[in-house]
């Protein structure tokens, strides 16, 4: 008998490998690889012949004809911006985390919404009781929402309370927690994972229920990540934030029916979630304004702006040894700007350990955040505060050139806003529209370096 190519597979990343080894090449992952049962004994290749035959449409039949089916809005704003507009019908979703971020709170919250919006709603939960999910409406003061519960863990199962009870909405919470018991490795496994996001996925497609599938982020350890089935899904969203903030991220990573990088932020309290309409003002709340080392970055996060505040610390390393610790951005990118303001503006920071933080827990991944970046780290060298009233926004390319960022009206309009005056920006940025802020324009970092941070 052939053996299948890829027999073997990585539980953090998915990565296919033919043969088993110690660390993945993919991902990097130590004693993640795993090899992968077959889900039956008749591979696909043995049924290629024979089968029954498809029924094909012609592209051009479908246009026009079909009206987009309604999304269902969930009626919590953030997360329905997420969604690109609410949950589509028959759409499988994924919901990734880490564990105890919030994600099963989020989904209860979600459940009662939809509920009571009339739509019929199930959440499976494999990882708790039943009364104690109950426990938990009660303290998010959603007992009495209309919305069903089941305790199963049997794929099997869960597939024949679905197909009895047909509702709109599942919650499957989570993915790890079910198991087909046509397969033979453990729960939780790769194999297991998949075979039970596969078969909620084609349920979904052929019984039009929207299913959403929760899946813990896993740090080492047996079991097998969300990304291993990331690619099944229509939408991929995943919940962040930092230990110890309040504030929870929304992210959508990947969406079929809308855009992705979308971003819903929320805050955990007492009572759950609650949506924050403007995060804007909520990441600078705790601003000051004088303190050195701290730049507004006026940013994008999907269609909409969010301005965050970079903070930067230097202070004299020990000879040999120089720091660099980052929260909230990318350190490589964080090295590569180092070496630019060193070799384009004669600031050199080797001999400095180099702290940089995003206040409020977001991760910005935006190239435009360069320039905040930079304005952050002159700012600790110089012991001065870029202009308080300004937003910085701009890509530093390696030859220290500023490059402009998209749309910049809606971040000039949403630091206009919240009080800001002045846009330290590329010179290239063309404005759509007349904007009532000062707008300070350079062509690149060494000219920023020399007006706005002389010594
Ligand atoms: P949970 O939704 O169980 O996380 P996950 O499903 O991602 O593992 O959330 C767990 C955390 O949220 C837990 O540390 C307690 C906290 N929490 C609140 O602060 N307020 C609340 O109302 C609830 C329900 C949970
Ligand atoms: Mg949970």
């Amino acid at each position: 008998k052939a053996r299948t190519p890829a027999a073997f597979v990585c539980r953090e990343c998915g990565a296919a490998h033919r043969k088993w080894a110690g660390r993945c090449d993919a991902c990097g992952a130590w004693n993640a690889i795993e090899e992968e049962t077959a889900l039956s004994a008749a591979g696909p290749a043995s049924r290629s012949l024979g089968g029954a035959r498809g029924r094909v449409l012609e592209l051009s039949a479908l246009s026009g004809t079909e009206p987009d089916p309604p999304r269902l809005a969930v009626g919590v704003e953030e997360l329905d911006r997420v969604l690109g507009g609410g949950l589509v019908p028959a759409s499988a979703i994924l919901v990734g985390g880490d564990p105890g971020i919030g994600k099963s709170t989020l989904l209860l919250q979600a459940a009662a919404a939809f509920a009571r919006r009339g739509a019929k709603t199930i959440y499976v939960t494999g990882e708790e009781a039943s009364a104690q999910v109950r426990m938990r409406a009660a303290r998010l003061g959603l007992a009495e929402a209309p919305v069903l519960l089941a305790a199963e863990t049997n794929l099997r199962d869960v597939l024949t309370t679905l197909e009895a009870e047909r509702p709109a909405v599942a919650i499957v919470d989570s993915i790890q927690t079910m198991w087909a018991d046509n397969v033979d490795s453990a729960p939780g496994s790769v194999s297991q994972v998949r075979a039970a996001a596969h078969e909620l996925t084609s349920f979904a497609k052929r019984r039009g229920v929207s299913v959403i599938m929760v899946g813990h982020v896993t740090k080492d350890g047996q079991i097998a990540g969300p990304r291993v089935v990331e690619h099944m899904v229509d939408t991929v969203l995943y919940f962040e934030g930092e230990r110890g903030h309040q504030f929870r991220i929304l992210r959508a990573v990947k969406n079929r029916f809308g855009p992705a990088s979308e971003i819903g932020v929320f805050e955990m309290t007492g009572k759950g979630l609650k949506q924050v309409l403007n995060p804007s003002a909520l990441f600078l709340s705790d601003r000051e304004t004088t303190a050195p080392g701290s730049a507004v970055f006026a940013g994008l996060e999907g269609t909409r702006p969010v301005l965050v505040e970079f903070q930067a610390l230097v202070a004299p390393a020990q000879p040999g040894s120089a720091r660099r610790a980052v929260v909230g951005w990318d350190s490589s990118r964080l090295a590569m700007l180092l070496a630019v303001l060193e070799a384009r503006c004669g600031v050199s920071l080797a001999q400095h350990d180099v702290y940089l933080n995003v206040a409020g827990g977001l991760r910005v991944s935006e190239p435009a955040a360069d320039l905040a970046v930079a304005a952050a780290l002159l700012g600790a060298v110089r012991g001065a505060a870029a202009p308080a009233d300004a937003v910085v926004f701009g890509e530093i390319s390696l030859s220290g050139a500023l490059r402009p960022a998209p749309q910049p009206d809606l971040r000039l309009r949403e630091a206009e806003k919240l009080g800001f005056r002045t846009a330290l920006t590329p010179s290239q940025v063309k404005l759509a529209a007349k904007s009532g802020m000062t707008v300070r324009r350079f062509d690149d970092l060494a000219q920023f370096v020399g007006q706005v941070f002389a010594e």
